[in-house]
Order: C-alpha cells, then sequence, then structure tokens
C-alpha cells in the first residue's frame, strides 16, 4: 500500500445501518474497550471466551469509539497480521477515542502525531524496520547477554538489599527493563527517572496514577489530552535532538548510533523518523518487558507447584516459564489494522476501509490452540503464544525481551530461598500496554 493512505480521514458516522451487532458483542464491546476492565482479568477474560465461543469475528460499536472488527480466534489474528498489503497500520493503529481521533485530524490533519514503525505502511515500514533489524537478531542480542546478566544480577542484590519485603512490580520489574533498553539506547542511568515518566506517561495515560494530568481521569476532554500527550513527546523530542547530535559526532556501539546515523533512499534519516524511533524503542521496549517478568512471578506465586518447578530448576526451567509468563500476562492488549480491500473470514465480509481489533488475550486463551489454557504451566511446550503478534509487523524486540527475562528469573529463583504474597495484587487500567501495577512479596534469601 501506498503511503497516502495514511492520510484518510477516518469517518464521521457512529454506526454502520449495514452492520449488526450480535448478542455477544452488544453484551462486551463496551467491556473490551474500556481501561478499567483490563486491570480486572476474571471480566476480560469472561467478555472474550463468550466472544470466541459465540461471535468470534464481532462487529462492535461501543461506545465512543469508531467501530471495528474484534478478531478472537488465534487462527485468526494469525490470518489477518500475516497480509500486511490487505490489512495495514496507517490509518488506524489502536483504539483511540472518536473525539480524540477527530482533535488530531483538526489539529495536525492526519492520524498521527508521530512516525513510528507501529504506525506506518511499505514501502517506508520496511525501510525504517530495516535499519535496525540486524541489531535486534538472536546472533546479535546473544552478543548483550553479559550485559543483561549483570543488570539482572543489580536488580535480584537490590531485592535481597531491601530486606525481606518489597513491592515486586514497583520495585524490580519496572526498572530492570528501563535499565536493558537504556543501555542498549546509550541513555545514562541518571536521566532513566524522566524516561520512566514519560513512556509510562504514553503507554499507561489511561490509568489515573500514571497521567501527566489527573484531571483528566474524571473528564474526557479532548483539546486537555491531546496537550497532556504534546507536552510528553515535546520532553522526548527535546532529549532525542540531542543524543542524535551527538552520536553523529561520536558514534557509539548502541541503537542510538544506529538511528541517528541511519540512511533512507540515500538521505539520512528524517528528525521525525529518528524521533519516533527513539520513542517506539524506549517505550516498546520497557514497558511490555515490565509487565510480564511481574506477570510471570505473581501468576507462579498463585500456583505453588508452578513455583516449586521454577525453584527447583531455574536454569531448565526459564525459557519454557518465560514464554508461558508473556501468553499468561499479554502485555499488549491489542493492535489494528485497516482493511484495503473486501475479505472474506469465518463466513463474514469485512470491506474495504473497515478496522480490525487483534485482541491478543483472546488469541492467547484459544481453547482450540492451548490446553487448560487458564492455567498457567511453567513447563508449557508447545507455546504458540500470539503476545508479540505476527507478520510483518511483528515485534522487533522479541529475543531482547526473552533474553532479559530468562535472565532475572535465572537469577532470582537460584538465589531466593522462599517467596510469597504478602498483599493483594493490583493490574494497570489499560486498554493498550499493562500487566500488574503492585505485586507485594515476602521473601528469604
Ligand atoms: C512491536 C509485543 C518487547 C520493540 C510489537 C507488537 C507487539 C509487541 C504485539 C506488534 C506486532 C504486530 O503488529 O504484529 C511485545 C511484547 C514484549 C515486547 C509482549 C515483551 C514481552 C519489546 C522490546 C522491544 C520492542 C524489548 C525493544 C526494542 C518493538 C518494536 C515494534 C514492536 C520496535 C514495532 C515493530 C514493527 O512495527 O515493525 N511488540 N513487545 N518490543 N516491538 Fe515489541
Amino acid at each position: 500500500m501506498s503511503d497516502s493512505a495514511v492520510l484518510a480521514v477516518p469517518p464521521d458516522t457512529k454506526k454502520d445501518p449495514a452492520r449488526r451487532m450480535s448478542e455477544a458483542a452488544a453484551a462486551t464491546c463496551d467491556q473490551i474497550v474500556t481501561p478499567a476492565v483490563y486491570a480486572d482479568p476474571p471480566t476480560l477474560d469472561a467478555a472474550f471466551k463468550r466472544l470466541r465461543a459465540e461471535d468470534p469475528l464481532a462487529w462492535c460499536e461501543p461506545e465512543g469509539f469508531r467501530p471495528f472488527w474484534a478478531v478472537t480466534k488465534h487462527a485468526d489474528i494469525m490470518d489477518v497480521s500475516r497480509q500486511n498489503q490487505l490489512f495495514t497500520n496507517g490509518q488506524r493503529e489502536m483504539l483511540s477515542y472518536h473525539e480524540a481521533e477527530k482533535g488530531v485530524y483538526a489539529k495536525f490533519g492526519q492520524p498521527h502525531l508521530l512516525k513510528t514503525l507501529v504506525q506506518l505502511d511499505d514501502p517506508s515500514h520496511y525501510k525504517l524496520r530495516h535499519l535496525t533489524q540486524e541489531w535486534f537478531m538472536p546472533q546479535n542480542v546473544k552478543k548483550r547477554d553479559d550485559a543483561v546478566r549483570s543488570i539482572a544480577k543489580q536488580y535480584v542484590d537490590r531485592m535481597e538489599d531491601l530486606g525481606g519485603e518489597c513491592d515486586f512490580q514497583r520495585d524490580i520489574a519496572l526498572y530492570y527493563p528501563l535499565r536493558v533498553i537504556m543501555q542498549i539506547l546509550g541513555v545514562p542511568e541518571s536521566d532513566e527517572p524522566m524516561m520512566l515518566k514519560l513512556t509510562q506517561e504514553i503507554f499507561g495515560a489511561q490509568d489515573e496514577d500514571l497521567m501527566r494530568d489527573k484531571s483528566l481521569a474524571e473528564e474526557r476532554d479532548v483539546e486537555k489530552g491531546l496537550a497532556s500527550i504534546q507536552a510528553t513527546l515535546a520532553e522526548f523530542f527535546m532529549y532525542f535532538t540531542n543524543i542524535t547530535a551527538d552520536r553523529r559526532a561520536n558514534p557509539k556501539d548502541d541503537v542510538s548510533t544506529v538511528i541517528a546515523n541511519g540512511m533512507i533512499d540515500g538521505e539520512p534519516i528524517g528528525q521525525l523518523e529518528a524521533m519516533s524511533y527513539y520513542i517506539i524503542t524506549a517505550a516498546a521496549g520497557h514497558d511490555t518487558t515490565s509487565a510480564s517478568t511481574g506477570g510471570g512471578v505473581l501468576a507462579m506465586l498463585q500456583s505453588p507447584s508452578e513455583l516449586k518447578k521454577m525453584m527447583d530448576d531455574p536454569k531448565g526451567m526459564s525459557r519454557t516459564a518465560v514464554d508461558e509468563a508473556i501468553r499468561w500476562t499479554t502485555p499488549v492488549k491489542h493492535f489494528m489494522r485497516t482493511a484495503q480491500d473486501d475479505y472474506t473470514l469465518r463466513g463474514k465480509n469485512i470491506l474495504k476501509g473497515e478496522s480490525l481489533l487483534l485482541c491478543y488475550p483472546s488469541g492467547n486463551r484459544d481453547e482450540e490452540v492451548f490446553d487448560d489454557p487458564y492455567s498457567f504451566k511453567a513447563d508449557r511446550s508447545p507455546n504458540k503464544l500470539i503476545s508479540f503478534g505476527y507478520g510483518g509487523h511483528m515485534c522487533l524486540g522479541m529475543h531482547l525481551a526473552r533474553l532479559e527475562m530468562q535472565a532475572i528469573y535465572e537469577e532470582l529463583f537460584s538465589r531466593v530461598k522462599s517467596i510469597e504474597l504478602a498483599g493483594e495484587p493490583s493490574f494497570i487500567k489499560a486498554n493498550f500496554v499493562g500487566g500488574p501495577k503492585s505485586i507485594p512479596v515476602r521473601y528469604r534469601f
């Protein structure tokens, strides 16, 4: 598809009279878009279970959003994701309130403020992804093994220093992947608190505890919301403009150097493209891995037999336990695609211009693919998790994420003598990227 399609304005109509919601869709569509429901796993699981059983490709018209097809079966998520020419990202890559979408168009004349990989289609997407793809391949990521393990050790040391009780999510899982991705980008440790705040404001922006402007929790004010996200992006821009200048003058062995000196069609990478690249790497590389690191630990603490398997053989178990943690938590809750032509799926006609919500948490609980999907099994194998997506946009950082999680699980479970929950866990209210917010733990080294 050409990039010009990215500029198509979304229709203003909320309901399409030619479409009708099924009973299952009418009962669940507001739930699957509501950030707070993602902080309540049993309610979310029940909504997706019903959709998979009764209307697996469901036409949804939730209040406040443009309509879409909810794709809830694992096979269908893969089918749509692998067809990157037919189902594109540029027009609508994620859920956003219709008022907010219209606000962005009115202000910027296009659907996005940035040009990140997830918002682009080929040919631009391919060219930009190609710049760093090699860097994130397994053989290259493996070279970071010692560096990543040394950071994992620092964070388990920190847990030991905290003296027997801590909040595993807030004290450990939140910071560890941040340090890894910042080291890969070449951002000094002293700038991490700012980076943490900025990435959380972008990804966790629906949770009142993580918002820049807390008043947005009560009122949905488009102007204020846009101003808030622009303020966050401006801070990122300022920071990475300096990084670009530095890496052009003094190249280093980091991803920022690859981005800053990247060439597209024989020309130096544009400023917006470079900024967007830093932002997607910083943001995508952090909250996702924090969520699944904590999510896996929480699942094991709630399932003593699985915790025992991990404690008995941390090295032998870490590979399968990590994939299961990423399936279980499903940190990225959705991405969207827009059909560039009519297509028939599950006997229904998807029309050109309609959008599709890829419901990863549902694909990861699909009874047709996973044995006993609602149980966490540290030794699940094979594990056809769909958490990293599929096709041309499949997660660039998945090998890094796996390495990071294996490193900290091996370090933690080979050193800790006992570990248990010390209070009620809680979850982030976000329909895009989220997982545990708090995991109080008690332990002995
Ligand atoms: C894309 C999940 C960690 C960088 C994606 C996508 C998903 C995802 C679902 C979209 C796939 C699609 O549309 O088919 C995850 C999960 C992670 C994780 C669950 C951790 C457990 C990371 C890390 C990085 C990263 C550590 C670090 C660089 C990216 C980038 C993209 C992406 C750059 C955009 C790729 C593209 O559009 O071509 N990720 N991710 N992710 N991820 Fe990750």
